[in-house]
């Protein structure tokens, strides 16, 4: 088997997604349009043309601008379910859905609009494809702790269809300590603590993450690499990084995908995963990025199995439904390697 048809067909877990990322160009022209919003692109081709970004923060003007199209539940419906016809095509068996409330109550959208929406989207992708999900409310970090408290408050009536917690946006100058207190809140309200830490931050941010906020997952995670002494320590605890390609690519978080420290990461005994962070944005779903990376990197069908493995393994899922999971992927592995 080819190792195109292998990636698609491989069973796969998606751990960092932002829902917001996931709406593509015509999506974004249809939900405008039906909500009466005049957006500043004549067309798809104009607006895709807008997409080419030279750091983080010249993405997320863009997409912070995109998910200004969504008002309704509906519209948040629609969007969260276009991701999951997407994820059957990919064969993404479960997926730990990220969202920005704040993107969304800042602009006088109602928290109920947002978290329903997405939430009722999740429940027909479980009925409809048999695909699992949970979600991860992300705070955003360029705003105050005040500001995310705010957020958690709103959340609290919707705890049993939040797992977790994130934080996300602009990384430089908002250092995981400024959500120290907001994290401590959050895990007492029973949310698992994530955070976006070395994607341009340094290995402080990382360190941070870890011992202020005490995530369980670090989202990218590429700086890692500078120091060992925190690569032992991220062993030590045994924390997944949710690795995201064409993020990194088009970021310019990595000069070009030959230099991504993936392979590092898997050589040094790191459990990394692979992941579409914004799919819409970056050029490519999960499988794209698959594709990618193995042949930048030259990975193996071993490796690029142990990676699907490690999706499941470092969800939030229950052990029972990460070995059903696993056990079907090692089936698929035993036949297709
Ligand atoms: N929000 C959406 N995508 C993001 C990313 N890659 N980093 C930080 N915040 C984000
Ligand atoms: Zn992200």
């Amino acid at each position: 088997m080819l190792i195109q048809e292998f990636i698609q067909r491989l069973p796969k877990a998606e751990l960092h997604l932002h829902i917001e990322g996931s709406l593509e160009p015509e999506l974004l022209f249809i939900i405008a349009k039906r909500n009466n919003i005049d957006i500043p692109y004549k067309s798809i081709e104009e607006l895709k043309k807008a997409y080419n970004f030279s750091c983080l923060q010249d993405f997320l003007n863009i997409y912070y601008q995109g998910a200004s199209v969504l008002q309704t539940e509906q519209d948040f419906y629609d969007l969260t379910y276009a991701y999951f016809v997407k994820c059957k095509e990919e064969n993404i068996r479960h997926t730990e859905i990220m969202f920005d409330p704040q993107t969304h109550t800042n602009r006088g959208i109602n928290f109920s609009f947002v978290i329903n929406g997405i939430y009722r989207a999740c429940e027909d992708a479980k009925e409809r494809f048999d695909i699992t999900s949970f979600l991860i409310m992300s705070y955003l970090r360029h705003l105050s702790e005040a500001d995310a408290f705010i957020t958690l408050k709103q959340s609290l009536p919707y705890k049993n269809k939040i797992k977790a917690v994130g934080l996300d946006s602009s990384e430089q100058g908002n250092p995981p300590s400024k959500f120290k207190k907001v994290f401590e809140a959050s895990i007492k309200e029973g949310y698992i603590p994530v955070a976006h830490a070395g994607e341009e931050g340094n290995a402080d941010y990382i360190w941070e993450a870890l011992d202020i906020l005490k995530i369980k997952r670090i989202d990218h995670g590429n700086n890692c690499l500078q120091d060992l002494q925190l690569i032992n320590k991220i062993k030590e605890l045994d924390l997944s990084l949710t690795i995201c390609p064409l993020s990194n690519k088009e970021l310019k978080v990595v000069p070009n995908l030959n230099n991504h420290p993936l392979k590092k990461m898997l050589e040094k005994g790191l459990k990394p995963t692979i992941n579409s962070d914004d799919p819409a944005y970056f050029g490519g779903q999960i499988n794209q990025n698959f594709i990618e990376i193995q042949e930048a990197l030259d990975l193996t069908k071993k490796e690029l199995f142990e990676l699907s493995r490690n999706s499941f393994e470092y969800s939030f899922l229950d052990k029972a439904m990460k070995a059903k999971y696993i056990v079907e992927l090692e089936e698929f592995y035993r036949i297709n390697k």
